[in-house]
């Protein structure tokens, strides 16, 4: 494997998280404050070729799972272009994660293009609520948008449902409902602290808590056994066609597996979700580094990357971006 994309504890980076715009049609608090974010100037960007050539020189080092991310990924305007390029780079996943407002009329030339995978985020079935969270209307299409998904040709559809106490606790048990009929994978996600996204850790749900919250209601619930380099510790209700996980970022870390890597919409290399350690091989393409230039750079940060995160309380004080402008 490529001596690049290892680093000092010997994981293998694999899977490459690509966000294609700082822009978002929803204002979601755990993502961004109410007025928005500064935005970078379009033409500091990470252009289409650069992009694509960017991806090229991960996939030839052994990246076999590419991401899209934004802020939203379906504003990106010439999408169906990327997906197509990235595509025949002959990838194992070409995967994207969306908030699921525009897939009626703008997924299915996207899984023509070639995308296998969706991620679909949705924190409640409450529309009241979803518009209390996100600042936005828009429940019904995306419930509209989940069937669309799950009518495509796709590989997997999961639903992404961020956790949070006083919000979506006493949702658990529909969302695992929800699981019964459709063949989704809904994933609780502990809140994580970012800039600028009001958390607290009053308002984290953990893993555990959730957990016996649905057990109560559904005992003889199953651990599935894990995927490899797994964010979600999955379950299943025997019988459902569905299944559901966590993402306990904060209570049991999975970093000891990580295989990520980040590229954000202005062209850093982001070598974990948090903290502010970022490179810019935007800027190291604009001043004309070769292939081989550009692999020393990714190589010196992967290099860098640190054995796991700080920890819930040092995470919390700790500078970062505000994650619309990371991507997840
Ligand atoms: P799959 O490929 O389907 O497993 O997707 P994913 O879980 O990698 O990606 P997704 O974009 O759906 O992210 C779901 C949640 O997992 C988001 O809250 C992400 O921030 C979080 N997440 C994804 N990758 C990592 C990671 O490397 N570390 C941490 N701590 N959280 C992550
Ligand atoms: N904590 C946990 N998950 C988050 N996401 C966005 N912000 C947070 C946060 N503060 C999730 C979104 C999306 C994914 C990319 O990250 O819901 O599904
Ligand atoms: Fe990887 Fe960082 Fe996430 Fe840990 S917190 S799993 S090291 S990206």
């Amino acid at each position: 494997f490529s001596a690049f994309l290892t680093d000092s504890f010997q994981r293998q980076h694999t899977y490459l998280r690509i966000s294609l715009t700082e822009k978002c049609s929803l204002r979601c608090q755990y993502c961004m404050p109410e007025a928005g974010v500064p935005l970078t100037p379009s033409d500091r960007l990470l252009s289409t070729p650069e992009l694509i050539r960017v991806a090229k020189l991960f996939v030839a080092e052994g990246v076999d799972k590419i991401r899209l991310t934004g802020g939203e990924p379906f504003l990106r305007k010439d999408l169906p272009q990327i997906v197509e390029s990235l595509a025949s780079l002959g990838i194992q996943q070409l995967g994207i994660t969306t908030n699921g407002l525009v897939l009626k009329h703008k997924l299915p030339d996207l899984v023509t293009a070639g995308l296998t995978h969706i991620n679909i985020s949705l924190d409640t079935l409450v529309p009241v609520k979803f518009e209390f969270i996100t600042r936005r209307r828009g429940w019904k299409q995306v419930m509209k948008g989940i069937e669309v998904a799950l009518d495509s040709n796709l590989q997997s559809v999961k639903l992404n449902v961020v956790a949070m106490r006083g919000t979506n606790e006493d949702e658990l048990v529909d969302f695992v409902k929800l699981t019964q009929h459709k063949k989704l994978d809904v994933r609780f996600i502990e809140y994580m602290p970012f800039d600028d996204n009001k958390w607290h850790s009053s308002r984290l749900l953990p893993y555990s808590e959730m957990l016996s919250i649905i057990m109560e209601q559904f005992p003889d619930t199953v651990r599935l056994s894990d995927e490899p380099n797994p964010t979600s510790k999955a379950y299943k209700v025997p019988g459902f066609a569905g299944q559901f996980g966590f993402i306990t970022s904060m209570t049991e870390h999975f970093c000891g597996s990580c295989n990520r890597l980040r590229i954000t919409a202005d062209g850093n290399l982001k070598v974990c979700l948090f903290g502010a350690s970022e490179v810019s091989l935007r800027d190291a393409m604009r001043s004309g580094a070769t292939d081989e230039e550009l692999l020393n750079v990714i190589g010196a940060a992967v290099g860098s990357k640190k054995k796991q995160h700080a920890g819930m309380e040092a995470l919390a004080k700790m500078k970062n971006r505000p994650m619309i402008l990371i991507g997840g």
